[in-house]
């Protein structure tokens, strides 16, 4: 039998957004084996209702568990705010890592003035769940939140860099920036891809928190203290499954990934 520390992380999402959380595990955690899975049947997750996240989140997490994995890490933002509780229940002595959680403590830590703005898809937004994480570590920090669901279609349309991306950009962050945020959570699996554009947006002096970085650093650091990082001299295999494969999954999600996409499944359930 394979020893533990040769277990797959399962990485999960929506769709094909959680590839930012899998590309950042990949640079930080080279030797770690991945299966990923995306519902991509099923995206967009953020303007669901919270008992539909609920149960499509707990069988992913199943899927995941029957396949053998030594650590979950659930990528999606949305199914984290409202449903990381299912993900818990099933796991048992699994440890379980979310990008909430992860984004909460870095922005927390990178905020000088405690003014932390936070965009996400609108049930992440309603759910204030970056809000009671960070407060849960310091209670003085002011939260404020902005929901931008129009800017997953605009990433999966590639338009990175677009006057339309840009202007809905200033459109959506006028408030936030309004209130003298420092420091701002790019609180969903695609606004990473986003970055320069809303750097450029808010200018070099607001700190843009990816929660994909720091969930790759919290696993690592997780994996150490539990004696399960992979010291294998094998090379790291990828599983990427998938609900469905959508015409162009290829070019997305190999812009997600940054490099190319391979042992793409298509689950049957
Ligand atoms: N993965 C989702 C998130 O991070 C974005 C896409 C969706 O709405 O399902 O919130």
């Amino acid at each position: 039998m394979a020893s533990p520390r040769e277990l797959p992380i399962g990485v999960f999402d929506s769709g094909v957004g959680g590839l930012t959380v899998v590309r950042a595990l990949m640079e930080r955690l080279p030797l770690e084996h991945i299966v990923y899975f995306g519902d991509t049947a099923r995206v967009p997750y953020g303007i669901k209702s919270i008992p539909t996240i609920e149960h499509f989140t707990g069988q992913i997490t199943d899927f995941l568990m029957e396949r053998g994995v030594k650590m979950l890490i659930v990528a999606c933002n949305t199914m984290a705010a409202v449903a990381v509780h299912e993900v818990a229940r099933r796991a048992g002595n699994i440890p379980v890592l979310d990008v909430i959680d992860a984004g909460a403590r870095a922005a927390v830590e990178a905020s000088r003035g405690g003014n932390i703005g936070v965009i996400g898809t609108p049930t992440t937004v309603n759910s204030n769940a970056y809000a009671r994480r960070m407060h849960a570590l310091d209670p003085r920090i002011r939260v404020f939140s902005q929901a931008c669901p129009l800017f997953v279609p605009l990433v999966e349309e590639g338009w990175l860099e677009h006057e339309v991306t840009r202007l809905t950009a200033r459109e959506y962050l006028k408030p936030v920036l309004a209130e003298g945020v420092d420091t701002l959570v790019l609180g969903c699996t695609h606004y990473p891809l986003l970055k320069p554009l809303l750097q450029d947006v808010v200018g070099p002096g607001i700190r843009l928190v990816d929660s994909a970085i720091t969930t790759a650093e919290f696993a690592a650091a997780k994996l150490a203290s539990l004696d399960l990082a992979n010291h294998g001299e094998v090379p790291a295999r990828y599983a990427f499954n998938v609900t469905d494969i959508p015409l162009r999954f290829q070019t997305i999600g190999e812009r997600f990934l940054g490099r190319s996409l391979s042992q793409v499944t298509k689950v049957e359930w």
